[in-house]
């Protein structure tokens, strides 16, 4: 039995994780799930919420804590889960319009968007790590935060030697739920080839499990017409619907692999900007919508104080983002040697790219950890586009840790959503202003 740790335990992704947990609890059983957030606010109804969950799903749970104290958090966990968000959504809205008035994509994790972010993101994640570290040197730190390639570069610098934190990111698995359906097939079913950074990767193969064929070819003709698939609640919403449409698109374009949604933005840039509402982001959208309506929801279940037997009762389908945190947490606490999309360090996997860089890869997990599998090269144009996001990535925690405003600029030069060096110092000097309770003095 394992104690566990939720971290950004007040994230509306939170409700999700605590339902897959109860239906995982056979694979995964635990005595102790804490709750840690920085605030108060969110997490006490994600708290309360919980503790009707668990008394319904969870009896034989030994203990539940909510808790804003980080040593009463981390201490005596085996996994912390980790989802912070730096800055919540009032900052993520600064970052998409702040980049939006520059003239360029205004994004959570791609762009300037995801730089201030990332730069916001870092110093929490680190502080964060270290917290836990003091309290349990042990235990596995699964790490969704983003921007995901942003923080594994810094991680993996910070904490060079720590083998126990695993960076992953959902939307490789959202795609494959799409493929899946696609196919009229579960994902499970499918063993993905795939290379390239975090949100900037490609699929090569999509093989069945069992027969060994590979899809990848027949998914090219599929997907070349747009598809309207249905997936889990959040990928119905109008703007994911439009950002798996616009795959067909990319698949007309350049149809060797099959790529990460998130190319959109750097493949298409002046498309996308083009497409955005100035006034009306994915942030306010967000805040509107799937945030409100989780809250709401917890709010009427702690009403009612009971969730069986009602319209909420929690069901087989809680999301990827949950289901893939607790694979993976139960792959390292089982030994079950499943393969997942991680962000690893390179060392050789892909031959023909930087050792350091940190890509996202297919590895096997056991309880000893990550093992990459073998990639190989990559073709010049992609070795090309990876490299210059790599580069962006790098001096963007260059920047961080010697404080460089230089570095800073220079990674928004080479990011292909911004481009022009006029465009990336005002961009930064906006930045700077907006972000000054968050980020280091550059
Ligand atoms: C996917 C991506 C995450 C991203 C999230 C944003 O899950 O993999 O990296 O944070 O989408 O979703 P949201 O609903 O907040 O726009």
């Amino acid at each position: 039995e394992y104690a566990i740790c939720i971290v950004g335990g007040g994230s509306r992704y939170t409700p999700d994780m605590l339902a897959m947990l109860c239906n995982q609890k056979e694979r995964f059983p635990l005595r102790k799930i804490v709750l840690y957030d920085n605030e108060n606010e969110r997490q006490d109804v994600v708290g309360a919420y919980a503790e009707i969950l668990f008394k319904e799903y969870y009896p034989e749970l030994k203990e539940l804590v909510y808790t804003t104290d980080p040593d009463t958090a981390f201490s005596d966990i085996d996994f912390a889960l980790m989802q912070i968000r730096a800055g919540r959504l009032n900052m993520r809205e600064q970052d998409e319009k702040i980049a939006i008035k520059h003239g360029c994509l205004g994004q959570e994790t791609c762009g300037a968007g995801g730089f201030a972010y990332g730069m916001r993101s870092i110093p929490a994640v680190v502080e964060i790590i270290k917290q836990i570290r003091e309290k349990s040197p042990e235990c596995w730190i699964l790490n969704y935060s983003n921007p995901a390639a942003i923080v594994a570069e810094a991680t993996n610098r910070i904490y060079s030697d720590d083998k126990r934190i695993i960076n992953i990111c959902d939307m490789p698995i959202a795609i494959m739920d799409m493929y899946a359906a696609v196919l009229g097939k579960k994902r499970k079913d499918l063993e993905p080839k795939y290379f390239g950074l975090n949100h900037f990767g490609w699929f090569t193969n999509i093989y069945d499990r069992e027969t060994g064929e590979d899809y990848l070819p027949r998914l090219k003709e599929i997907l070349k017409t747009p598809v309207d698939v249905q997936t889990e609640p959040l990928f119905q919403e109008p703007s994911w619907k439009a950002t798996f449409k616009f795959m067909s698109t990319m698949i007309q374009d350049y149809d060797e692999y099959l790529p990460n949604t998130y190319l959109q933005y750097y493949l298409y840039p002046r498309k996308m900007f083009e497409k955005q509402n100035s006034d009306y982001t994915r942030a306010n959208e967000v805040m509107d919508g799937n945030e409100k309506e989780t809250y709401e929801r917890m709010e009427t279940i702690i009403a009612l104080g009971k969730i069986k037997g009602t319209e909420f009762a929690i069901t087989e389908d809680v999301g990827c983002h949950a289901e893939y945190i607790v694979d993976l947490a139960t792959a390292l606490a089982n030994n079950t040697k499943e393969v997942f999309l991680l962000m690893t360090e390179n060392k050789g996997i892909i031959e023909n790219l930087d050792r350091h860089m940190m890509v996202e890869v297919p590895c096997r997990v056991g309880s000893s950890g990550v093992e990459p599998l073998v990639v190989g090269t990559v073709p010049t144009f992609y070795k090309g586009l990876i490299e210059q996001q790599y580069a962006y990535e790098k001096l963007t925690v260059d920047a961080y840790l010697e404080g460089s405003k230089k570095k800073a600029m220079q990674a928004l030069v080479l990011n292909r959503t911004v481009v022009n060096t006029d465009t990336a110092i005002a961009l930064l000097e906006d930045l700077i202003k907006a972000n000054k309770e968050y980020w280091r003095e550059l």
